[in-house]
């Protein structure tokens, strides 16, 4: 059967100026998402998150010229093949999305009903009086108190969390087959955070669609996303079934990433395990693999050849990594020489 989102080769290039080359910025990914599937996308910032998730929806162009290559067959159609006016009838149609971008942010100027029925109206082709009776539904739905009153308040009169709970609505106003978040609740506090998460598992059982969700937090993944994919300079580090990758991480830079959830018992405010060093600049990629420079891992080959991303093994052919290394054996060996 064919899946709900097909991505194949996803490569993003930048203009560097002059006689340079391209930086590329996301790097030859490949993965299927199916329909009822939630996929966590995590790597520290600047890892690509963000671009991967525009180049997806055909926005590269509005950063700085990006352009995408590959293909990112949704329902079999390839969304970087299409005109802008038939994207337009995908996005926040069939895929919904809530980024922090001001391009899909809150109008400050029209209130919260005009906002979430505009679409209703303009793609559904619902009545101005339907609309707004779907809109206080929206509300309702996203665990807005007093939504026929709301309504008719404009974005200010309404908390950081509210605001996050509308962009929700907005994004599943026309119910969508696949929800695209952005990073939406790493400007909240942590209480609220969690009942946002909680928020989106009910909503996907509710309404049974697709969710990629993008964060750099491990926890959010554990609790909601049932794929995992990591990502690192662009480059898909890791990807598989979340409860296989978290149990026996295949990448150091998984591992590294996993070491910074706070474990139970631990008090949530002491200092966590940090990867040492700086993101690489894509425009200085080293030669093989990216995480190599900060990978106390790494062997003379990580540094020489590029790793391919394939399973891990042939039990486990979801989980698939990109090492030369064999990160299980290698941590064993940590642990034999710190009991010594
Ligand atoms: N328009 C652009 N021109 C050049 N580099 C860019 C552009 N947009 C993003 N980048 C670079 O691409 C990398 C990935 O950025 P981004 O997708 O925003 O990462 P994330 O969302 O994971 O934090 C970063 O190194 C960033 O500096
Ligand atoms: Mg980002």
């Amino acid at each position: 059967m064919q899946p709900l989102l097909d991505v194949r080769n996803l490569t993003v290039e930048v203009p560097a100026g002059r006689g340079k080359p391209p930086v590329r910025i996301i790097d030859n990914i490949s993965y299927t998402l199916e329909d009822n599937q939630t996929l966590g996308i995590v790597g520290e910032s600047g890892s690509g998150k963000s671009m991967q998730a525009l180049a997806m929806l055909g926005l590269s162009q509005q950063r700085g010229r990006a352009r995408a290559g590959g293909e990112v067959l949704f329902k079999g159609q390839n969304l970087l093949a299409l005109s802008d006016k038939a994207l337009r009838a995908v996005r926040g149609v069939q895929i919904g999305m809530i980024f922090q971008e001001p391009m899909t942010s809150l109008n400050p100027v029209l209130t919260i009903g005009r906002q979430l029925a505009e679409p209703l109206v303009h793609h559904m082709g619902m009545s101005h009086a339907k609309a707004r009776r779907r809109a206080i539904d929206l509300l309702s739905l996203v665990g807005i108190t007093d939504p026929a009153q709301r309504v008719g308040q404009y974005p200010f009169q309404f908390s950081g969390g509210m605001r996050q709970r509308v962009m929700i609505a907005m994004a599943l106003a026309c119910k969508p087959r696949l929800l695209i978040g952005d990073e939406p609740t790493t400007a909240l506090d942590v209480t609220v955070q969690a009942q946002i998460i909680e928020l989106i598992r009910e909503l996907r059982d509710e309404m049974k669609m697709s969710i990629i969700w993008i964060t750099h937090d491990m926890g959010v993944v554990a609790a909601l996303a049932d794929r995992v994919q990591v990502l690192y300079a662009g480059k898909i580090m890791e990807m598989g079934p979340v409860d296989q990758v978290f149990r026996q991480p295949r990448s150091a830079y998984t591992w590294a990433l996993l070491q910074s959830i706070p474990k139970r018992g631990q008090r949530p405010r002491e200092p966590l395990f940090q990867i040492a060093g700086q993101p690489v600049d894509p425009a200085r990629r080293p030669p093989g693999d990216p995480f190599a420079p900060r990978n106390p891992f790494a062997t003379e080959r990580c540094h020489r050849e590029a790793p391919p991303l394939r399973a891990v093994s042939p039990d486990t052919p979801l989980h698939r990594a990109a090492a030369w290394y064999d990160l299980p054996r290698c941590l064993a060996d940590l642990n034999a020489g710190e009991e010594k």
